[in-house]
């Protein structure tokens, strides 16, 4: 298999889903694994997304993963690396409650930073990415995410392809945001 394969976790809704059509709507064609909890989910946004691009060569799959449940993870893992044999992306999209998530959000920048120092003589590139304040189900309810100026998740999305496709490739390691560098 010649495309690009990304595994999208978290998928089947809000920027995750988000995400998977903007990789739909490149000009490349990719393989993109569409990771959720639910297996049934994963695969109705399957059946949809292949409805919505019907003549896109990007091929989406799904892949049943819970980031909370290492059996689950290991079964994905297991699963992908049978079918597939290897991962070129990965994109962990899930979330949290309000105080857990400004902690692991901290926390996840750390290990990102980790990742960088560890992984970087394996070719590997680490990033955050920061969207900026997206309408999505994030905190229960999206109709008051967007009175509170969140923006259309696709804006957020097409900026994290553009990651992926390598445009903020100088700034590994960092926290990416549309108008440059989160300052730490
Ligand atoms: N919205 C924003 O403004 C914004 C901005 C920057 C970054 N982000 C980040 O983007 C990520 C997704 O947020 P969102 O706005 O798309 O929120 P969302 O609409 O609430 O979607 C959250 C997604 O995470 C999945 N999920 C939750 N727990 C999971 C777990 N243990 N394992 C696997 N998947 C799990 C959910 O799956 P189920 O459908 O199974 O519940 C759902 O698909 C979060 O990490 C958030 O911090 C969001």
């Amino acid at each position: 298999m010649d495309n690009s394969i990304i595994l999208v976790t978290g998928s089947n809704t809000g920027l995750g889903l988000e995400i998977v059509r903007a990789l739909f709507r490149s000009l490349k064609a990719y393989t993109v694994l569409l990771g959720s909890r639910s297996e049934a989910n994963a695969k109705s946004v399957v059946h949809q997304l292949q409805a919505e691009f019907p003549n896109s060569e990007t091929i989406v799959s799904s892949v049943q993963v819970d980031l909370e449940d290492d059996e689950s993870i290991q079964k994905a893992f297991n699963y992908v690396s049978r079918r597939f044999g290897r991962v070129d992306q990965g994109w962990p999209k899930a979330t949290g409650s309000i105080t857990a998530y400004r902690a692991s959000k901290t926390g996840m920048n750390m290990m990102m930073r980790g990742w960088t120092r560890i992984l970087k003589h394996d070719g590997v590139k680490t990033f955050c990415v920061s969207p900026g304040f997206l309408a999505t189900g994030l905190g229960g309810n999206q109709e008051r995410n967007r009175e509170m100026g969140a923006i259309d998740p696709a804006i957020g999305a097409e900026f994290i392809r553009e990651v992926v496709e390598g445009f903020r490739d100088k700034d590994e390691g960092m926290v990416v945001r549309r108008d440059g560098i989160q300052p730490w």
